[in-house]
């Protein structure tokens, strides 16, 4: 796949969108089938590349995984090989998410320190003090998490310094074999987080509190298969939210939950959006010029870290001035510098980027940073004065499937080269 996007700024979006499945629950879906023996089907599978890097992981760990349209079966064995190779995980940060299974299934695990998104470090303290609450231990070697419990794990309190999806969903996963309950407080509510959850409940799991801080899970003898539809992206459904904002379009998204994006509504609704309810989804229309908003973002169901680059992008074209606060990842702002070469005036001060609205950015080749601020640029380049072009442009395609087919079927002229 050619990693270059062409961007000729001008016209709005107008049209309707499908949304796909969740790549953030998706991945740790399949992740979690490695707690059961047997045969399981996932639908609603976005065609993204790191869903290929999950199924090449579970194969390399002695699955059977075959795709079927959007939809994925898995065969998981009796007793799942407990190595995930450096060459994939690497590539993806979900890799770590097979971490609590292996540990709950066959006693030991060893995943390769997770690369992806370069936004930040992305420690994994409070994933290894999390299973190790859980009677497990666990280091760091050569590379390598090493995690080992050799006779089960026990279920325990567990109180999250900060309420982390990965870590949330790793101690879950770990805990529904455990002997006993744990609970673990000041854990994430994301609604990928809940479809985790529900997932195991489905295999037989007997979790309580999913979408709250605190997660009551009773740990069971054996978990069984289930089959199960993804979640719908509310990041990808929030992206489109936002491009109708920035090109003063008018945009109905299908296959959308609405009820996933409150803060995000509210936000776009005080930038002047039109939004209301459609079957299946929502329509956006702007009709004028944005007005600019202040933002912080927050763990959900605060305004998400991951539609930052977004609402920058929208600022940096609205009228007036805004201040966008990061306080999930702080490598996030690299997007900023590459905004500013399409002439954005945006001014970074620690967690803070303080934003003067332009009336037209111009177009300028700049680079994708990670998946958002590939999809922010992209956006950025809709309204800019002729030609941007994206490069290193497979982010996008790690976690947004057939973004610029249909941003063209939206009127834009976008191509990849
Ligand atoms: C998940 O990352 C998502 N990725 C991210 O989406 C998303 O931005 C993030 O959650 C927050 O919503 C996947 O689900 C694959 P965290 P995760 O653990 O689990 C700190 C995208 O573009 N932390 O909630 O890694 C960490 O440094 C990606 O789709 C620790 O300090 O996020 C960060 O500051 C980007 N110690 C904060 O917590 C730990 O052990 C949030 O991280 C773990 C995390």
């Amino acid at each position: 796949m050619s990693d270059k996007f062409r961007i000729i700024g001008g016209g709005r979006l107008l049209g309707e969108v499908h949304v796909g499945g969740a790549k953030n629950s998706v991945l740790k879906l399949m992740a979690a089938t490695l707690l059961a023996e047997g045969t399981f089907t996932i639908s609603n599978v976005p065609d993204i590349a790191d869903v290929e890097i999950m199924s090449d992981l579970l194969t390399r760990m002695g699955c059977t995984v075959t795709h079927t349209g959007s939809a994925v079966s898995i065969t998981v064995p009796a007793a799942p090989l407990h190595r995930a190779d450096y060459d994939l995980v690497r590539k993806m940060r979900a890799s770590i998410n097979v971490l609590g299974p292996l540990v709950a299934r066959v006693g030991e695990a060893e995943v390769a320190l997770p690369g992806g998104d370069a936004i930040g470090p992305r420690p994994l303290d409070l994933h290894i003090r999390g299973l190790e609450a859980l009677g497990a231990t666990a280091k760091i070697e050569h590379g390598f998490v090493v995690a080992k419990a050799p006779n089960g794990l026990t279920g325990a309190r567990i109180d999250l310094d900060f309420p982390s999806v990965g870590a949330t969903e790793n101690v879950m996963t770990a805990a529904v074999l455990a002997k006993g309950t744990t609970v673990i407080d000041n854990a994430a509510r994301e609604p990928d987080v809940v479809d985790v959850g529900e997932f195991l409940n489905a295999m037989g799991a007997k979790i309580s509190g999913l979408g709250t801080s605190t997660i009551t899970i009773e740990g069971v003898e054996k978990l069984h298969p289930a089959d199960h539809a993804t979640l719908p992206d509310r990041i990808i459904a929030g992206t489109w939210a936002f491009a109708a904002a920035i090109t003063q379009g008018d945009i109905t998204v299908r296959g959308a939950n609405p009820d996933h994006l409150e803060i995000p509504f509210e936000k776009l609704t005080s930038a002047g959006a039109i939004i209301t309810t459609a079957e299946d989804g929502f329509r956006v229309r702007m009709e004028s010029r944005a007005h600019a908003v202040d933002v912080a973002t927050l763990p959900y169901p605060g305004f998400p870290t991951d539609l930052q680059p977004m609402i920058i992008a929208m600022n940096a074209t609205a009228d007036g001035n805004s201040i966008v606060t990061e306080n999930v990842f702080e490598g996030r702002f690299m997007f900023v510098n590459e905004l500013g070469r399409l002439g954005a005036d945006i001014h970074v001060e620690g967690h803070h980027a303080s934003i003067k609205g332009v009336t037209q950015l111009s177009g300028a080749p700049v680079v994708a940073t990670d998946i958002r601020a590939g999809v922010g640029l992209v956006l950025a380049g809709l309204v800019a004065d002729g030609e941007t072009i994206v490069e290193d442009a497979f982010h996008i395609d790690r976690g947004f499937p057939g973004f610029a087919e249909a941003l063209c079927a939206l009127g834009a002229n976008v191509e990849r080269i």
